[in-house]
């Protein structure tokens, strides 16, 4: 008996209300494309290799985004080094691809600069920020040649007795906030500039002659859209670092602008497409080098400008392929589709659009609907609203962009955390951390004998 052709699955038909508003003056619905490959191997290569749901990163990707920022700055600037955010997205293999085309590591925790060291990473090629160091991070950094940014007075002052201790006068830098034009106000980490306290604390540290001051840090804020708050913050910083030469004689030797470039996601509210929105990373090095060159001094002195950039690099090269679970219809009439990753491993989802492309074309009417997550939890909402035609339970979905913040802020929260992947420029492709089991959940626990434990 030969098959007919295959009939597409039944949907039970519903009413739906018209909702004003679906449409809007920017244009309608995007079409959908789907997107089978990742960097040139099937998806469905990686999910029967290493199960889903699963991060991808791209090689090519982080490489491409590496050498673009530090083209672009070292065009404009005569000594610039990247300095990978650990935070951002610290495994291995990530931060080794990162070190390997030359980036530093920028680490806000002993953990970060043990993490680093274990990568390989000399410790005069660490730059340690955050505002909780402990008396044994500094005393560590110190020995070792760390470069240390001090975030707060306390600090300032465990950073003098420890140095004391150790009968040296290490080089540091201090963290500096201020005013660029960000809002909310980014200034609970490092001293305020516009208020006189960063300059108080330049006089303190002098007054203490138990440090030598060398450097000037500053993070503006992240998911930063505007690359005039970069001029202005590094305009800032050069007139500051004039004032430190002319009035104090302190020469500044390496200025550090942080991290806080937009990345190529979307934001929640956001209308434009990003490719409209989000400056290249040459906007952004033109603006901080335009900033930068009101610093008055001896061509041979010029500071080297440092970036901590993180989410503008790594964003884009991840990607989190999921599995659709069911598909539901709620009570207000929009479809609803569970997959199987969710605010879990996509922290993110809180304030993103992430896009959602379907692996192979959907059939159907692309209708709103709200895309859930597998937790047992209300909060779980990868899209709130998201116009999408039926997804046949098993098809997957690719989530994008992932690369920043989601592994490194994902928790086993219901489910365990899943398998990361990475493909290599060649297309090879290989796990750079694999799924968790239950034994690695419980590998910390111990029950007490008096509940029954040994
Ligand atoms: C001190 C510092 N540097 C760099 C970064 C990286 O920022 P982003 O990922 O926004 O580029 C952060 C993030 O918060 C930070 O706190």
């Amino acid at each position: 008996m030969t098959e007919g052709p295959t009939r597409p699955p039944y949907e039970r038909p519903s009413l739906l209300r018209h909702r004003a508003g679906t449409m809007n003056k920017m244009g309608g619905v995007p079409a959908l494309r789907p997107q089978s490959h990742i960097d040139g191997v099937p998806v469905e290569e990686l999910v029967a290799a290493y199960g889903s749901p699963l991060f991808v990163y791209s090689e090519r990707c982080l490489v491409d985004k590496f050498h673009a920022l530090n083209d672009a700055l070292s065009a404009r600037w005569p000594r610039v080094q990247l300095a990978w955010s650990y935070k951002t997205c610290y495994l291995d293999a990530v931060c080794r691809v990162y070190h390997r085309e030359g980036a530093f590591a920028e680490a806000v925790s002993g953990m970060e600069v043990a993490k680093a060291r274990r990568n390989g990473v000399a410790n005069r090629r660490i730059v340690f920020n955050g505002p909780a160091k402990t008396r044994a991070d500094l005393r560590d950094a110190f020995l070792t040649g760390v470069t240390v940014n001090l975030d707060h007075f306390e600090e300032l002052s465990m950073a003098e007795a420890v140095a004391r201790e150790l009968g040296r006068v290490p080089e540091v830098g201090i963290r500096v906030n201020m005013q660029a034009g960000t809002l909310p106000r980014w200034d609970r980490f490092g001293f305020n500039l516009d208020s006189g306290q960063a300059w108080d604390a330049v006089r303190r540290l002098l007054a203490g002659g138990q440090l030598a001051l060398t450097g000037l840090h500053c993070h503006l804020g992240t998911f930063i859209l505007d690359p005039e708050v970069y001029k202005e913050g590094a305009s800032k910083l050069a007139a500051f670092a004039n004032r430190l030469r002319e009035d104090l004689g302190i020469g500044i030797r390496s200025i550090d602008l942080g991290g806080g470039f937009a990345s190529t996601a979307r934001l929640k509210g956001q209308v434009l497409p990003s490719e409209q929105v989000t400056p290249t990373l040459a906007q952004f090095a033109e603006a901080i080098t335009e900033g930068l060159s009101g610093l008055r001094c001896d061509p041979a002195d010029l500071p080297t400008l440092t970036l901590e950039t993180g989410r503008a690099l790594v964003d884009e090269a991840g990607t989190l392929v999921s599995t659709v679970i069911a598909n539901k219809r709620l009570s207000d009439g929009r479809r609803a589709v569970i997959i199987d990753a969710g605010v879990n491993v996509l922290f993110t989802s809180y304030w993103y659009r992430h896009d959602i492309t379907p692996t192979s074309a959907p059939r159907g009417t692309a209708e709103a609907t709200v895309l859930f997550g597998p937790l047992c939890m209300n909060i779980d909402v990868v899209r709130d609203h998201i116009m999408l035609p039926p997804l046949a339970p098993g098809s997957r979905v690719l989530v994008h962009p992932v690369g920043a913040y989601n592994v490194t802020q994902s928790m086993q929260f219901i489910e365990l955390r899943p398998a990361v992947v990475m493909i290599s420029r060649d297309g090879r492709h290989g796990l750079i951390r694999r799924a968790e089991t239950l034994d690695d959940l419980v590998a910390g626990e111990t029950v007490p004998e008096w509940i029954g434990g040994e």
